[in-house]
């Protein structure tokens, strides 16, 4: 018999109005029902009163909704959401701050941030800005995108518009005085939906979907690697609700969402088969067994929990050195556990190093980092009114989307179409979801639409991560701090499946010790399948882990020769004419000017540390250098379309996937630039994006390429446009005109960098040659403090001068700094994934909340123009997440004499540091164990060529 829920009636007063809900007493929260009866600007992320997305004010109290019991809110009670601060043409000065201070990103997390903002000026109207840091600490908001300090610039100008010291004009961006949009801070266009909570997210999308919707939800293998037995489905069927349990048997094509690696020098087929439900074996936490369809999510979820699973166990393997083992079990069919690789060489690097004076050496570990947006991954599938399988998802990359739907589903291509939806924060991981796959073998199994959303936690095991490293590096250097050679051999381990680690393995032996000047150099990159989270995209991916080893290094070098750090930089910085690890010359030689300019800022912590030493304190500064590639390689191609509409406007057409980095406010910048000559305003410009049926392919959003790639498109098809629409007379055609002429109102342009005279990649068996056609550059420094009596080091200020180009949107990339670096502080410090309890949620896993970044946060440019970038530009996301954590570790060397060698510099590690250096000691890994010798693999690929 099914037991029903009973229910009741409760009074609210709702954003100022009296309103009557039904509810289900015993079961339902306050944030089910606030969106339940459409205030879907309460967000749920964590849905465990963690990240602060569900904020709503009881009685002017923030009050996290997703875990308050609605029955234990007195009737009666005030309940106020984003819904009620404001709205569109009545903002809020919190909402208006918001959009024109850059706290907003992605934007999910930005209700709860304004709403517990309101709350926090009700009780005090001037804040400071420690108060304000103090208030969004205490109330658990968590913002993953912005850095933090937009939002506290945004609070201080509202509260200061509340008082009456400013107008809201004063805080609403001039659009009129606009001279030029390109690097204006000219607000993103999404933001004002996102400001007033009216911007639907996938799982607000789910919620107001018609009826007929089958809910699903995924049952996950119960051990880490096993062999499936059975999968018994039985009770599950019979339960309330369910409409089908799907097994592997139920996937209807490939049942597979792995590609081969593009890296040549592989062995096996190079295919580590990542079944959309596993049938065979499960080789990770967070592969998924089985599938539930029911008619309610909660229907799905009590299914899901009587699957029984019949597993065999199976030696695991959560490192690379386990995995690399020669009596290791092979993970994967036709695939070795280490199988890809790219050695590097320049000069004679074993004869300097046998010659040098002065050798530093050491063994430097980097974790799996899990990206950690706020919302978790949702999806929702249908078949569309034109019998094409129609995918509303996160897609960072929309075509690899397609094609992994494709190829798992055994659905054709032309019949799938994505659509990308309003996220909430991806940095990366989107790229490449599983969840895609899985949704649309529901829709072929039910023919019915389908709506996936996971839990965070589900979302936390079932999704890619940042792949760990583990690298052997040393350093030559002569007594006067001239560097003589570098060389490491590092091993990535990609965990669970390859996905995208063979595009972007060979970054590797492309950006370690880039900015100096290393006359010799040897290395080896090394790819390993290990049980771990398996391998995605992740902002600077390849750069955090070598910088890890290679920034660790130059410290340890300078330290060596009795250098400071900045001045041993300063030496062995590349001037012109000197060459990269792979023997060509740098893009640009900026990284002299880029240390000069941060000389001041570097100094000023060198004197507050000193000061904080006297006093008794463990601070220190720390330094750090580097930065990333743009576009994922010299293959790279991208399409955007213009389009003249009858009311002279303009409609751009992209798929550069906004994941709350700015794609939409990159089309739009790059639209009205592009078409300068004709005097477009923005207001002009309508932006269709994101959408495979309706947009050109304009690639993935990642390797920082969106800006260089999509806007050199969107040039080329300004450029024909401009050419169709110019009269004899130099005047211009209007849409009529254009008509009337029979001209084409619409132009798809297109840009690739097959000839723009590079070499086209990596040599595989020397790593000669040019990965990508431009680069960005970084310098940081940090001033830290270590607390002795627990080993917790804090990040007080921090500083960062780049050169990512001409700057197209000032806010964004500004924004991609203090988001980037925050990501750095976190990757130094807290942030882990070890597909375990603890690390399930984003406060075990170690997201940096407002407290643990700091305020005194300063990023500086120099602009130097790239001469193939749309307007001297190039990207700008990645370096700043680059060597930025770098600075950090530096910084707790110099603070207590610690060095750390294995991320993250959680407390426990520098107080077992503090504790082995108060007996003479010094705690370091042995040299890691990364399978074959490193000379012997260095000789059998000179043996084998390619
Ligand atoms: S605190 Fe409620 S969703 Fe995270
Ligand atoms: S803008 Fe705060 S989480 Fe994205």
């Amino acid at each position: 018999m099914i037991l029903l829920a009973k229910l009741t009636r409760l009074q609210f007063e709702i954003n100022g109005v009296p309103r009557h809900v039904i509810v289900d007493p015993e079961k339902d929260k306050l944030s089910t029902v606030l969106r339940r009866i459409g205030l879907t600007g309460v967000k749920v992320g964590c849905g465990i009163g963690v990240c602060g997305a569900c904020t709503v004010l009881i009685n002017d109290e923030p009050v996290r909704s997703c875990t308050k019991k609605i029955s234990s809110i007195p009737e009666g009670s005030r309940i106020l959401t984003i819904e009620g601060i404001g709205a569109p043409g009545r903002l809020h000065p919190l909402q208006q701050a918001w959009i024109t201070y850059g706290g907003i990103q992605c934007g999910f997390c930005t209700p709860g941030f304004i709403v517990s903002a309101y709350g926090l000026l009700l009780k005090n109207p001037n804040p400071t800005r420690e108060e304000v840091r103090e208030w969004f600490r205490a109330n658990h908001n968590v913002c993953r995108c912005t850095g933090y300090k937009p939002i506290v610039d945004s609070v201080m100008a509202a509260a200061a518009v509340m008082r009456g010291e400013k107008t809201m004009a004063d805080i609403t961006y001039d659009f009129e005085g606009e001279k030029d949009i390109y690097g204006s801070s000219h607000p993103r266009p999404t933001a004002l939906a996102k400001a007033t909570g009216l911007a639907d997210y996938g799982d607000d999308l789910a919620l107001k979907m018609p009826d007929g919707v089958a809910y699903l939800a995924p049952v996950l293998g119960e051990q880490i690697h096993a062999k499936i037995i059975d999968i018994d489905v039985s009770e599950a069927e019979k339960m309330p609700g369910v409409i089908k349990v799907m097994t592997a048997k139920d996937v209807k094509g490939a049942n597979n969402v792995d590609f081969p690696a593009v890296v040549p020098r592989q062995r096996g087929s190079g295919l580590t088969i990542f079944p959309v439900i596993c049938g065979e074996k499960v080789v990770r936490m967070g592969d998924v067994v089985a599938l539930v369809a029911a008619d309610t999510r909660d229907h799905a979820r009590e299914a899901a929990k009587k699957v029984k699973q019949t597993l065999e166990p199976l030696p695991v393997y959560m490192t690379l050195p386990e995995a690399a083992m020669p009596n290791a079990i092979q993970l994967h069919k036709n695939v070795p556990n280490f199988y890809m690789e790219q050695p590097c060489y320049k000069g004679d690097a074993p004869a300097v190093f046998d010659d040098a004076p002065i050798v530093v050496e050491g063994s430097f570990h980097s974790q799996h980092e899990p990206h950690l947006p706020i919302e978790p991954d949702t999806v929702q599938a249908y078949w569309g009114i034109d019998d094409m399988l129609t995918v509303q998802c996160k897609a960072q990359a929309i075509t690899e989307a397609i094609e992994g739907i494709e190829q798992g589903c055994g659905i054709p291509k032309d019949k799938i179409r994505v659509i990308m939806n309003t996220v909430g924060g991806s940095f990366g991981y989107a790229v490449t979801a599983n969840t895609y796959a899985l949704v649309a073998t529901a829709v072929q199994n039910l023919d019915m639409p389908c709506a996936l959303t996971l839990s965070w936690e589900e979302f936390q095991h079932m999704s890619g991560k940042r792949s760990a490293t583990y690298t052997n590096g040393r350093l030559a250097v002569d007594k006067d701090g001239k560097i003589l050679a570098g060389e490491y051999d590092v091993g990535l381990d990609h965990g669970a499946y390859g996905v995208v680690a063979g595009k972007i393995f060979n970054n590797l032996v492309s950006v370690g010790f880039h900015g100096y000047n290393i006359p010799a150099f040897r290395g080896l990159a090394r790819g390993v399948a290990t049980n771990h989270g398996f391998n995605a995209a992740y902002r600077g991916f390849g750069a955090p882990q070598i910088y890890t080893c290679t920034e660790a290094l130059i410290d340890m070098a300078a330290e060596a020769v009795g250098m400071d750090p900045w001045e041993f930089r300063y030496k062995n910085a590349a001037r012109p004419g000197d060459l990269t690890i792979n023997s060509r010359p740098y893009h640009d030689y900026v990284y002299p000017s880029l240390l000069e300019k941060i000389k001041p800022y570097y100094d000023e912590y060198k004197k507050q540390a000193e000061e904080g030493r006297a006093a008794g304190k463990a601070m220190g500064v720390g330094i750090s250098m580097g930065g990333f590639i743009i576009t994922i390689g010299m293959f790279d191609q991208a399409e955007a379309a213009l389009e003249l509409m009858p009311d002279g406007g303009i409609t751009c057409y992209d798929t550069w996937e906004d994941v709350g980095q700015g794609g939409d406010i990159g089309s739009l910048t790059h639209t009205v630039k592009a078409l300068e000559p004709l005097g477009i305003t923005a207001d002009r410009v309508r932006l269709v994006m994101n959408d495979s049926k309706t947009c050109p392919d304009t690639g993935l959003a990642a390797a920082s390429r969106c800006h260089y790639m999509g806007g050199n498109a969107i040039i080329n098809a300004a450029d024909q446009l401009l050419e169709a629409m110019k009269k004899p007379d130099g005047s211009w055609r209007t849409y009529e005109e254009m008509t009337a002429e029979g001209i084409p109102t619409k132009y798809v342009g297109h840009y690739d960098q097959f000839n723009i005279g590079l070499p086209p990649g990596l040599d595989p068996n020397t790593g000669m040659g040019e990965k990508n056609p431009t680069f960005m550059y970084a310098v940081n420094t940090c001033l830290v403090d270590v607390d002795k009596a627990t080993g917790k080091a804090k990040v007080l200020k921090y500083t960062t001068v780049a050169d990512v180009g001409v700057i197209g949107n000032m806010l964004s990339v500004e924004g991609q700094a203090y988001g980037g670096l925050s990501h750095s502080i976190g990757f130094a410090l807290s942030e882990q994934y070890n597909a375990d309890k603890k690390t399930s949620n984003m406060v075990g896993a170690g997201i940096p909340q407002i407290d643990a970044v700091p305020d005194d946060f300063n990023v500086m440019f120099i602009e130097t123009p790239r001469p193939n970038g749309p307007h001297g530009s190039c990207g700008c996301s990645e370096c700043f997440q680059s060597s930025g954590h770098m600075a950090v570790i530096n910084a707790i060397n110099n603070a207590c004499g610690v060095r750390v060698y294995e991320l993250p510099a959680t407390p426990d590690k520098i107080k077992a540091g503090l504790e082995a250096k108060a007996q003479g000691k010094d705690i370091k890994p042995a040299k890691y164990y990364l399978g074959n010798d490193f000379e012997d693999e260095l000789d059998y690929i000179k043996a084998n060529p390619m």
